[in-house]
């Protein structure tokens, strides 16, 4: 099957690869010619663990292209997957503009019957927007039929999320396109992943249900943690024995500084926006974006605090600036976010990330870039340990009582043992602890 994957960004590259690997010939196309000209001579736009020996196999065997001629793509494929970037708007909607702009061009070089599959995150009824502007743009009468798969990797796992996923969902008006999707996923359906056939409705809500029920359960024991710092509570404890509930779960039970990236608080975001528009008030979306909002604030003040009220002159060193371990990505990242919160306050910034420095710059620029967490701690009054990466987790602490001015240890990701920390000489500070 000769399958053109439209958008060549996380999502579009990651499957594109994994679906190569899977024996399916794909070409995965981009309107940003840089983009493409990097992955032909073999190098990846993105960080993703694992991605770039994949690419470099499946390229070699012949079955994974890369190709700036999108109007060509869809001219020779039968099967044409949607991932492009769906960002939002400033009022919380969803920016359709490259969705609309893709349709148009397959609609302008429609030879033949094709299959649509749309992976991109967009609010409900946007496939069979796509549709209609797929057939005001053809002047051909062939059947297209727009199908919803949307898709839950996760990154910095994405490859992993690819071959192990929790479910496939795909959203189908017919027979016909279930059954080449069907085909299309054969490898994991042998491997006995779940998957859920439904309409096309359905499976774009579904993407929405399960990001925002995700931002509600770390929203949920964010707002446990802030309860238990009032009351002497402890968050760790009550995390566990929570997840321990096999109604409850025990992921994303992890209190810290709030969730950030370019999923969640995107997709919670446009669902408030979405339900808006149909007269729908969803509370509980709202309340956890407030709740994730605070978060930063809490945290911030936490740091004031601890320092009479005042930051000015104040080093900091600020461990770890992307949104989440494993990853480059700083999009909505709660480190920024307290990072600036920090700056206006008065205090200076030395920074380090094991991945994530470059990036950083442009919304820092007035934060010191360090080469790693000694560096970044050396005459600092405080440490902010902001996102944990492995890196962090085993920081010799004595140490950095040593090189540092002042003792104070923020932990706003709960990686130490609070006694450890003070053993070391160093004043500890936590999220519910
Ligand atoms: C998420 C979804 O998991 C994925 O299914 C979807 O397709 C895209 O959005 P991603 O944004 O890559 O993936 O990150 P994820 O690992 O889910 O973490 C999101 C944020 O939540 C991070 O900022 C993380 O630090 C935070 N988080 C997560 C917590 O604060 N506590 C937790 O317990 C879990």
């Amino acid at each position: 099957m000769n399958i053109a994957i439209i958008g060549t960004g996380y999502v579009g590259l990651v499957t594109g690869t994994g679906l190569s690997s899977f024996g399916l010939n794909i070409t995965c196309v981009d309107i940003d010619k840089k983009k493409i000209d990097l992955l032909n001579g073999g190098k990846l736009p993105i960080y993703e663990p694992q991605l770039e020996d994949l690419v470099e196999n499946n390229a070699k065997e012949g079955r994974l292209r890369f190709s700036s001629d999108v109007a060509g793509a869809i001219r020779k494929n039968d099967v044409i997957f949607i991932a492009v970037g769906t960002p939002p708007k400033e009022d919380g909607s969803t920016n359709l503009a490259s969705i609309e702009n893709v349709a148009r061009t397959i609609g302008e070089n429609l030879n033949a019957e094709k299959l649509i599959v749309n992976k991109s995150t967009v609010p409900v009824g946007t496939a069979d927007y796509i549709k209609k502007i797929i057939e005001r743009y053809s002047d051909k009468n062939y059947t297209v039929e727009v199908a919803s798969n949307p898709e839950f990797l996760r990154e910095g796992a994405a490859v992993r999320d690819f071959f192990h996923p929790d479910r496939i969902v795909l959203g189908t008006e017919s027979e016909h396109a279930l059954s080449i999707l069907m085909d299309i996923y054969r490898p994991l359906y042998l491997l006995e992943t779940p998957f859920i056939k439904t309409d096309v409705h359905t499976a774009e809500l579904i993407k929405y249900a399960a990001n925002c029920f995700l931002a509600t359960k770390i929203s949920f024991i964010n707002e446990m943690a802030n309860i238990c710092d009032k009351t002497g509570a402890n968050i760790t404890d009550l995390s566990k024995a929570l997840g321990l509930d096999g109604r409850i779960g025990k992921k994303f039970l992890h209190a810290g500084i709030g969730f950030g990236g370019s999923c969640f608080p995107k997709d919670v975001r446009s669902l408030v926006n979405q339900t808006e528009k149909l007269q729908y008030n969803f509370r509980i979306g709202k309340a956890v974006l407030d709740v994730n909002r605070k978060q930063i604030e809490i945290a911030l003040n936490k740091i004031v605090a601890a320092f009479d009220g005042s930051l000015n002159d104040k080093t900091i060193a600020l461990l770890g600036v992307s949104f989440k371990p494993e990853t480059d990505d700083i999009r909505e990242s709660p480190a920024i976010y307290l990072a600036k919160g920090l700056l206006e306050n008065g205090a200076k910034i030395k920074m380090y990330d094991p991945k994530a420095l470059e990036n950083a710059k442009a919304e820092l620029s007035s934060a010191k870039l360090s080469e790693d967490a000694y560096d970044a701690a050396k005459d600092a009054d405080a440490i902010v340990l902001a996102t944990e990466w492995n890196q962090f987790r085993h920081l010799d602490l004595s140490r950095l009582k040593t090189i540092m001015r002042g003792k104070l240890f923020f932990d706003f990701r709960n990686v130490y043992p609070k006694n450890k920390v003070a053993e070391a000489g160093l004043k500890y500070f936590a999220i519910g602890r």
